[in-house]
């Protein structure tokens, strides 16, 4: 009897088919050992440049370059089999040409193996989307609160709380959809601006601080664990992985002083 096939690594085109079945569970990840944690529990792992300010302890997600994505992309697909892994396209690599964007993304999809990348921007980027969806380069897209846009914004305060400036977001959404984004990350939107994008879009839209009603939800994966110091409303913490590293660090301190650590069991005999 043959043993059961292992279950093949999600795609873009799965994902986008998820929309009005099943909601799409994403989070993400940097480093191969959270990879692993994280692989087939969650349709999609994003390596989002968040990493930036919380694997670097940056202000924004600004000067994060190229390379950093490339290496902490390759660990995670080294660490995950079944999850479609998304990696973020840094500021500066996609947004002066088509051109650039292609370069830059054939760059990353050659050197981690990764299934997809994810920029951000809304009708200003569907030209450059389309061209790259037309070339082999599967798009999440991502708009609402465009963190790498920070310098313009002046803050990472939520978008479209007044609903006379809806018409821009639900344009963007369209815009990115119908250029063939296979989804649609919704940021830090007021919720029922979301509600009202996730129906009029055909792609599936993934929520971080928008709405239950999107297509499926993203968090930072180190912000739901309880690991980082500050975090945005919008995050629900499922743990509080922190406090237990502390606590293991201090026991491990105490022992070290106290010359109760290594035990013999952790120490080598001479061979007789
Ligand atoms: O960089 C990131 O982690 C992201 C998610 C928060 C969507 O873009």
């Amino acid at each position: 009897m043959s043993s059961p096939s292992p279950k093949k690594r999600l795609t873009s085109v799965d994902i986008a088919a998820m929309k009005g079945a099943t909601p799409i569970v994403a989070l993400t990840a940097y480093h191969a050992h959270t990879a692993r944690m994280v692989d087939g529990l969650a349709d999609v792992i994003l390596v989002g440049d968040s990493l930036g300010m919380v694997m670097h302890g940056l202000e924004t997600t600004v000067p994060v370059t190229l390379d950093m994505m490339i290496l902490q992309g390759h660990a995670v697909m080294r660490g995950s089999t079944q999850s479609l892994v998304v990696v973020d396209m840094p500021f500066g690599s996609y947004e002066e040409s088509r051109e650039q964007a292609f370069r830059n993304c054939a760059r990353v999809l050659k050197e981690t193996h990764c299934g997809a990348i994810k920029l951000e921007g809304g009708a200003h980027m569907a030209d450059t989307i389309r061209f790259m969806v037309e070339r082999g380069v599967p798009v999440m897209a991502h708009i609402g609160l465009t963190p790498q846009s920070i310098n313009v914004l002046g803050s990472f305060r939520a978008q479209g709380r007044e609903e006379s400036t809806w018409g821009k977001f639900i344009d963007d959404a369209k815009a990115v959809a119908d250029a063939g984004a296979f989804a649609v990350v919704v940021e830090a939107v007021a919720e029922p601006l979301a509600v009202r994008i996730t129906r009029e879009i055909s792609a599936p839209t993934i929520g971080i601080g928008a709405s239950a009603a999107c297509d499926g939800q993203i968090l930072v994966l180190e912000d739901m664990l309880g690991l980082s110091e500050r975090v945005p409303k919008f995050v629900k913490k499922y743990g509080s992985i922190g406090d237990q590293i502390q606590g293991a660090i201090k026991d491990y301190a105490r022992e070290v002083r106290a010359r109760t650590f290594p035990a013999p069991e952790h120490t080598y005999a001479v061979k007789k």
